[in-house]
């Protein structure tokens, strides 16, 4: 399956990740294309989030190698992870809520850069990040939200200004734990546009349940359950997949 190096911009090889006896992660190998959307899917407990959090190094590895756009990362710390432009969408993204939408983007953009956050620094030192930020701001859709203060943004919306704040990292690569969670069908179709947009020129893997973002996003599935990489295709052959379909039987996800 993994032929072709360059062609991959992520790739697990073998990975486990267990806690105590139990195999969260088994065994796992698989591929990302450069430049695609990746959804990984599967039954809840099937292992995703650990797999993401293995894949961007907040959990080690029990075994396994993985390699990012041609570097070994298996033993990486995850703050270099991202730097190299691995990240996964919490990394930075704890939404401050008393300050504004646009204070928040600035922040990232400054510890992106290297320095952290200090709560004391001038305001026109973060004013250097300004027109950055607002780009930001305008690719998420949250132009006119920039002044509000993010506790006062509406679920949906702080899903946006979250990715904003990961896309602050300039990443080539970004790791979308259920981007569309709790979601209601206005928001769902606004983060669909935005993840299509953000796509344009990175990676995305994403976990999520909704099938039909899914279907509308993915370039490639693959499917976990019970720690396995039961299936990766499509999304026609993996919905058709026999052993996706048994995976799902009873779980209640349909
Ligand atoms: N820190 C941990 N310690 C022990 N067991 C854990 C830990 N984290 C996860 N697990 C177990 O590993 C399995 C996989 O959990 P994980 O959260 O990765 O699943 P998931 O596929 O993301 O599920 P969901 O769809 O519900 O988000 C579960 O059985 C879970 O209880
Ligand atoms: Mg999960």
């Amino acid at each position: 399956m993994i032929d072709n190096a360059s062609n991959f911009i992520l790739e697990a090889h073998n990975v486990v990740r267990r806690f105590g006896a139990f195999l969260a992660v088994d065994d796992v190998s698989f591929a990302v294309k450069r430049g695609s959307v990746h959804a990984l899917i599967g039954p809840n407990g099937a292992g995703k989030t650990t797999f993401f959090n293995v894949l961007s190094k907040f959990l080690q590895p029990s075994s396994g190698r993985i390699v990012f756009d041609g570097e070994d990362i298996s033993r990486t710390e995850p703050s270099l992870v991202a730097r190299r432009g691995l990240v996964r969408s919490f990394q930075i993204s704890a939404v401050f809520q008393t300050m504004t939408v646009l204070e928040n983007v600035k922040v990232a953009l400054q510890s992106a850069r290297g320095n952290s956050f200090d709560f004391w620094e001038s305001g026109k030192i973060l004013n250097r990040y300004d027109q950055r930020a607002r780009e930001l701001l305008e690719l998420v859709g949250l132009t006119d939200r920039a002044d509000v203060l993010a506790s006062q943004l509406a679920y949906g919306r702080k899903r946006s200004l979250e990715i904003a704040t990961t896309l602050a990292l300039e990443p080539k690569m970004l790791l979308l734990d259920e981007p569309t969670a709790g979601m209601g069908t206005e928001d769902i179709d606004r983060m669909i546009a935005l993840i299509r947009q953000v796509a344009k020129g990175k990676t995305v893997l994403m976990v999520e349940h909704n099938l039909s973002v899914v279907s509308s996003l993915s370039d490639q599935i693959s499917v976990l359950a019970r720690g396995k990489l039961i299936a990766s295709g499509d999304y026609n052959s993996v919905a058709n997949d026999p052993l996706v379909k048994k995976a799902y039987m009873g779980s209640g996800h349909a």
